[in-house]
């Protein structure tokens, strides 16, 4: 079985990235975060020849959503998020879920801590981290909703995934646009914070 692929999609202007993820065999795929310009993963499903079985927000901020009714009304597609941030979601998303995508599947970690319904997508080989993990950094956790002790367990619980799987954040905030877990472990401050009360004074600092 062939792992999904994922399509990075820059937006212009903007530090955000929208993603396509879908299965080659069948042409069935998700949409992520369309962000202020839908366009764009709307393209990206065209050109590709993906059906959209789902939209997916990594989390509920404007920067992430504001397309979201664009992309429903061009496809008819259906909003996957967690209710903590978007409690109005057609799917509500818990930890564990599995989201089916052809011959594939995707998990969904509950990752809160940036905001409380902010969840991080597995596939096979790669997570797409939202405003949770970025290269080199990690999200806020000074925001209204916002728990930086959450934020730390949640970053904890990336850690210990596989050293290889690819890191694909919700803002080009690092050196590179993508990453692996074994590269932040080596190159990210706030995953390299040996405690708790050491990640605070870095975060909150
Ligand atoms: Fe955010």
């Amino acid at each position: 079985m062939m792992p999904l692929t994922i399509v990075q999609l820059p937006l212009p202007d903007l530090t955000n990235f929208s993603y396509l993820v879908y299965c080659e065999e069948s042409r069935k795929g998700i949409a992520v975060d369309p962000s202020f310009v839908p366009q764009v993963v709307l393209q990206a499903a065209t050109e590709l020849e993906v059906e959209l079985l789902y939209l997916v927000n990594t989390h509920g901020h404007r920067d992430h959503i504001e397309g979201n009714r664009a992309v429903m009304t061009a496809t008819g597609v259906q909003l996957a998020a967690h209710p903590a941030d978007l409690p109005d979601a057609d799917r509500q998303l818990a930890d564990g879920d599995l989201i089916k995508i052809g011959n594939g599947s995707i998990e969904v970690l509950h990752t809160p801590g940036h905001s409380p319904g902010s969840i991080v997508l597995k596939t096979e080989d790669a997570v797409l981290t939202g405003d949770t993990l970025f290269v080199t950094r990690c999200g806020r956790a000074d925001l209204p909703g916002s728990e930086v002790t959450q934020m730390y367990e949640s970053l904890q619980r990336l850690k210990r995934l596989p050293a290889a799987m690819r890191v694909f954040p919700g803002h080009d905030y690092g050196p590179q646009p993508v990453s692996t877990i074994g590269q932040e472990l080596e190159q990210n401050d706030y995953l390299r914070c040996p405690d708790l009360k050491s990640f605070i004074r870095l975060r909150m600092g």
